[in-house]
């Protein structure tokens, strides 16, 4: 052990921002970060003991005591449900003679879930010892069983287990036709730095990763702060439940994406770049390095590009199971090898991010664009989409239709046409923004993606009438109890309030006053948090009570929603029964919200 942490030491430069990578090597050899590997790291990087175990038992894929030498997690996103995945790790559990949550006795194995892997169209989905399955179905169950049981190492294992396909759907601006290797840079040295941003601020592009700012006034603020170091992170942290077309866009336009991040480096002045890629996207990370030395052999990376005297370099850097590390401040903490907490605001990163340097961090799409839009200039992309939304937007589409993928749409487009484009019916509701976003009900499919109406990093998650409300709500309600990270107490305490609040309605054993009480706590939970997790965090419940409050009267008294009946016909039962008149007028008007 003593060599190899020594190894990993050295080739982190004993750097303590490099532990968590150091961490995530020791995990995969060791299968645990035992108390001799954390005296090593401590003596090594000088740090706290107890920093280094606080790192571990932050990231769900650190772990203090053995996971199996097989560790098998199962993707526990809503869809993987949908497809099946309770029943599949039940046998899987048995099979194995393993308890979820549990190591092996003989210490071969272990299982457990997951949050949502980003394969949310080819579930039900998992990971072995970091390493995506997909399309899991009882006669692979049945084949991993005998591969664990035989020891038979992974490169051995069927390849077509570990195939994950893009399916793309439908193309656009972005997507139809390709950027060559090197245009956007040449272009925008050619036209100058200066125009090529103010063509950026032309084509009126908002950042991708939801939240929606304007992307050139971003690069202005970072670009105007003094400093002797300025970084660009591009945020492929694409944890929220629905989300996977950071994943297609890194496999299929991995030189555009670095080609945006050099860019921006250029204009903002920045010599360093950072993609934090999600833990649970290691597949893609040797093809993400080889398209990086490919940019260095072609001189669009490392010292004076292009002979532009720019010098820029680009680190893939591994998240490891935490999904608020996509909050851009926890992201940053994560990167200097730390717990994923979220800073105070102000300071924004764009002042004080990396080691306290200004810092532009954007999501894998937005860099995708701002490449694009050096290319065409800033007019094309700005004649797409709505006044407040330019452009297109690329969606990942899953859930109950035919044609699960990635679709890129212009803005405006309205979710009834995107549900007529993937082959989708009798639809119950769409989740639109994933578990922290919006969901809207079959009265509503005439609104629009739209910064203004509906926004979203990309998840659209379809339900149809045969789904049932309470699964979905207690899903994604149970998601962001397990991933608040525990730093301020109306979120840590309230999800978990919310989750049993929430469960002991569904369950039945609600009783007047429960739902009432249910609505004070998403109010206390939205309100009172620290950041934008615990401030969406009830999102789920709030937008489904407020659509079908009858369910959830109706909860109360016993009266068992039965998923597949008639929707309107139990929503007409439930009004009878819970003695509310307006049930369909409050569906129409929170669809004006
Ligand atoms: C809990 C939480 C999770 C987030 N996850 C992501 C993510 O996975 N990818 C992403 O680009 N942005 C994510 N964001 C938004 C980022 O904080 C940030 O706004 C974004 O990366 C900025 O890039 P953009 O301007 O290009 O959108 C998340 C925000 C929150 C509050
Ligand atoms: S709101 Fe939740 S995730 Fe955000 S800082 Fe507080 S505990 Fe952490």
């Amino acid at each position: 052990m003593k060599g190899f942490i020594q190894e990993q030491l050295t080739r982190n430069a004993y750097q303590a921002e490099r532990l968590l990578t150091i961490l995530q090597a020791i995990q995969a050899e060791f299968h645990v970060i035992s108390e001799e590997a954390i005296s090593l790291v401590t003596e090594g990087l000088k740090i706290e003991r107890t920093q280094i175990i606080s790192v571990v038992e932050f990231y769900s894929f650190l772990h203090l005591t053995p996971r199996g030498e097989y560790d098998i997690l199962i993707s526990d996103s809503i869809t993987d449900h949908m497809l099946g995945k309770q029943s599949l790790m039940a046998y899987l559990s048995e099979q194995l003679a393993v308890d979820v949550g549990a190591v092996r006795a003989d210490g071969l194995v272990s299982l457990d879930n997951t949050s949502c892997s980003g394969m949310c169209d080819q579930g039900p989905a998992g990971l072995v010892n970091g390493h995506t399955l997909t399309q899991l179905t009882l006669p692979r169950i049945d084949a991993i069983v005998q591969l664990v049981n035989a020891k038979t190492p992974l490169a051995e294992w069927p390849s077509e287990f570990f195939v994950v396909t893009d399916n793309v759907q439908k193309t656009d601006f972005l997507l139809t036709s390709d950027i060559e290797q090197g245009s956007a840079l040449n272009t925008a040295f050619q036209r100058g730095l200066t125009a090529t941003l103010e063509e950026l601020d032309l084509s009126g592009l908002r950042g991708r990763g939801g939240a929606g700012f304007t992307t050139a006034m971003k690069w202005k603020f970072c670009a105007a702060e003094q400093s002797d170091m300025h970084y660009v992170v591009c945020n492929a942290d694409e944890g929220e439940p629905g989300t996977f077309k950071d994943r297609v866009l890194l496999n299929t336009h991995a030189h555009q994406v670095f080609e945006g991040m050099t860019l921006c480096a250029a204009i903002i002045g920045a010599e360093k770049g950072f993609l934090y890629l999600r833990g649970e996207y290691l597949y893609l990370q040797d093809a993400l390095e080889t398209v990086l030395e490919e940019r260095h052999a072609n001189g669009l990376l490392g010292k004076n590009i292009l002979q532009q005297g720019l010098d820029f370099d680009i680190e893939i850097r591994l998240g490891a199971g935490a999904y608020i590390c996509g909050e851009e401040s926890a992201l940053i903490e994560s990167l200097e090898g730390k717990r994923g907490i979220p800073r105070n605001r102000p300071p924004y990163p764009v002042v004080s991010g990396y080691l306290n340097k200004p810092t532009l961090v954007n999501n894998v799409e937005t860099f995708l664009a701002a490449a694009k839009i050096a290319v065409t200039g800033g007019a094309a992309f700005k004649a797409l989409g709505t006044e407040q939304s330019a452009g297109t937007k690329i969606l990942s589409i899953c859930g109950d239709c035919a044609h699960p993928g990635i679709y890129e749409l212009p803005f405006g487009v309205t979710v009834r046409e995107v549900l007529e484009l993937c082959g989708a019916d009798e639809v119950l509701g769409v989740q639109v923004g994933g578990p922290s976003g919006t969901f809207i009900s079959y009265e509503e499919l005439d609104r629009k993606i739209a910064f203004e109406d509906l926004s979203t990093g990309g998840s659209f998650i379809i339900f149809n009438k045969t789904r049932d409300i309470f699964a979905i709500a207690k899903n994604f309600t149970h998601f962001f109890a397990h991933e608040s990270c525990g730093f301020c107490t109306p979120c840590r305490v309230g999800t978990s309030l919310l989750k049993k609040q929430f469960d002991k309605i569904v369950d039945g054993h609600g009783s007047a006053g429960d739902v009432k009480a249910l609505e004070e706590l998403c109010d206390l939970v939205t309100q009172y948090s620290h950041c934008g997790l615990g401030q969406t965090a009830a999102n789920p419940i709030i937008h489904t009570l407020k659509r079908f409050p009858a369910l959830y009267q109706a909860q109360l008294k016993n009266i068992s929603y039965e998923p597949g009946f008639d929707l309107d016909a139990s929503l007409e039962v439930a009004r009878q029964l819970s003695g509310r008149e307006d049930t369909h007028a409050h569906l129409a008007q929170v669809g004006d919200e």
